[in-house]
């Protein structure tokens, strides 16, 4: 073992609690809700033909409940969340309390390791150590796909290899699809190898009736939260710099709109909102010059402004753009000084390539990922969006409209908080999805989603069940080709939590109202350890009954 912190085995020796329903685990059997299945949508059922009308399932104490030794195997998939490690610790614990003779084992770095039959065998030990910390360094990660048959078939003959009654996919809706996909041709192989997902994703857009937070998004939100808190106090005390904070996030913006709120910057963008009001690029850089010309005119030349790292893809012309250049090849130059527009594009991506500054546009053409697309998630944003208020700012003082002194400085709040040791609640609920994803298998689920529930409430009160993955799939088109995925949760502009904000917002323009979170506590009074989100509270507001106070409630009072 490497030299470790005081603060890593603090961490792993901090005890967990389990929901009431886990505590007796060995006595759990299945109660079906048959009344609780998810849509019926005749197109899913072609594809899945083998689970089809799966109902939700609970669990109840009953008698004389039997075991058998299991052999599972786990995998993570996509970018890190914390609490990754948890949900391994979880399922270990789980597996051999549910049988002695149990076994785990871990595919290496993603999906590729089931592919290749790259693994290890988890024992107790290394277990214990990765215990409520940060990562996903156990087993390590990756973004490959299990997408054609020859690497179905590599997956099925792994199954058979190791003999595996289980296959846990940690990972966010494409991976959960895939893990729809992979029961379902199980079955149709006749292979015994049960499949459970595990909504993972610091992005938070994968929840639905069924999910009420993927996890990861607590800890990301709160270690950037932090940051900007830091930021809007630095920003107070100088009163010299406008930040631009760029925040992760591919599409969704519910980081941003989080971060928002724990912190009250002056100005925040909302990707889902560009979209509904086909905002244009020079629409936003309005928008954002007239914040910082009213603040300039109350003489305020400081501010800061959230950019969700998704909101390139939102705004209707960088769009078109971005496929335009998608369809055709990389420029074949690394000529940082020769950049000119290409003649493929069309009057209007081109008009949007001009107003785009240098750097960017160079990154833009010759910056590409495997499948030749623009690299969407590396485009710099803030970087972007301080170019062209500059500009902006530029045309107004010309014309005697502002007299203020603009100093930017971009920030970009991404990596850092996947990684992070996990919250308290991220522990905790991560620790509880890999139990439920061990009793699942245990009780021959395969195609379900381990799902907690209830999760405002103390730990004690936290509900459990498996839901069919198919239920929370749909047919959308991707690249031109229909395709069954688990849809994305975007911020819902009629939801609890964007109006929370709207409400909001207007008086942050001008009043230095900020927040400041402070570092995540990991010990001390619960209400500043065990503190959920404002989207989590806001969002279970509207489930209908059995809500009671929660620490979150001071804070909206
Ligand atoms: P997942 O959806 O796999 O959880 O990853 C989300 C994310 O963290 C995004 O916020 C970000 O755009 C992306 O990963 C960056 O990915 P990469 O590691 O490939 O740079």
């Amino acid at each position: 073992m490497t030299s470790r912190t005081f603060m890593q085995n603090y961490r792993q020796n901090y005890p967990l609690k389990l929901p009431h329903i886990l505590q007796d685990l060995v006595s759990l059997d299945l109660e079906q809700d048959l009344n609780e299945s998810g849509e019926e949508d005749r197109r899913i059922h072609e594809i899945f033909r083998n689970l089809t009308k799966q109902p939700v399932v609970r669990f109840k104490n009953a008698k004389n409940v039997v075991h058998k030794p299991l052999r599972v195997g786990v995998v993570l998939s996509g970018g890190p969340a914390p609490g990754g490690h948890n949900v391994i610790a979880g399922l270990f614990e789980a597996l051999q309390k549910l049988h002695k003779q149990s076994k785990l084992f871990g595919f290496l770095n993603g999906p590729s390791g089931i592919i290749k039959n790259n693994f290890i065998e988890l024992q107790s030990k290394q277990v214990e150590e990765f215990f409520n910390q940060g990562g996903f360094d156990l087993i390590g990660s990756g973004r490959t796909k299990i997408e054609t048959s020859e690497q179905f078939q590599a997956a099925a003959n792994t199954m058979k290899t190791l003999n595996l009654d289980g296959l846990v996919i940690v990972g966010g809706d494409d991976s959960n699809t895939n893990a729809a996909l992979l029961a379902d041709y199980f079955i149709a192989q006749n292979i015994e190898t049960k499949v459970v997902g595990v909504p993972k994703t610091i992005d938070g857009d994968l929840k639905n009736r069924f999910i009420e937070t993927s996890f990861g998004f607590d800890t990301a939100t709160k270690v950037y939260s932090e940051t900007i808190g830091n930021i809007l106090r630095d920003c107070l005390s100088q009163k010299k710099y406008y930040f631009f904070v760029k925040l992760m996030g591919r599409s969704a913006s519910h980081i941003a709109l989080e971060c928002a709120l724990q912190t009250q910057p002056n100005m925040t963008l909302i990707g889902e909102e560009i979209a509904a009001h086909k905002l244009t690029l020079q629409g936003i850089t309005e928008q954002i010059t007239d914040l910082v010309c009213s603040r300039a005119r109350h003489g305020k030349d400081y501010g800061v402004i959230l950019v969700p790292e998704g909101i390139i893809e939102f705004i209707p012309e960088m769009n078109k753009l971005i496929k335009e250049l998608n369809a055709f090849p990389p420029v074949q130059s690394n000529a940082m000084c020769d950049v000119s527009v290409p003649e493929v594009l069309s009057i209007d991506a081109k008009k949007c390539f001009k107003l785009i500054p240098k750097e960017i546009q160079v990154q833009m053409l010759l910056d590409r990922d495997p499948h030749g697309n623009v690299r969407v998630s590396q485009i710099e944003t803030e970087r972007l969006l301080i170019s062209t208020v500059e500009s902006e700012l530029r045309k107004r003082a010309d014309a005697g409209l502002y007299k203020g002194k603009f100093s930017p400085q971009p920030l970009f709040c991404g990596y850092e908080g996947r990684a992070s040791f996990p919250t308290n609640f991220d522990c905790q609920y991560c620790y509880a999805l890999g139990y439920v994803a061990a009793l699942l298998i245990d009780r021959g689920c395969t195609g379900y989603m381990s799902c907690v529930n209830n999760l405002i409430q103390s730990v004690d009160n936290w509900r459990i069940a498996g839901v069919p993955l198919t239920s929370m799939i749909h047919i959308e088109e991707r690249l031109g080709i229909k395709k069954p995925v688990i849809k994305k949760a975007l911020v819902d502009l009629k939801g609890p939590t964007f109006s929370y904000f709207q409400n909001l917002r207007q008086s942050w323009v001008l009043e230095d109202d900020y927040r400041y979170p402070g570092p995540i506590q990991f010990f001390g009074p619960k209400d500043v350890t065990d503190i959920v989100t404002m989207t989590l509270y806001l969002e279970s507001q509207s489930t209908p009954k059995g809500i009671q106070k929660s620490p979150q409630e001071s804070l909206l009072s």
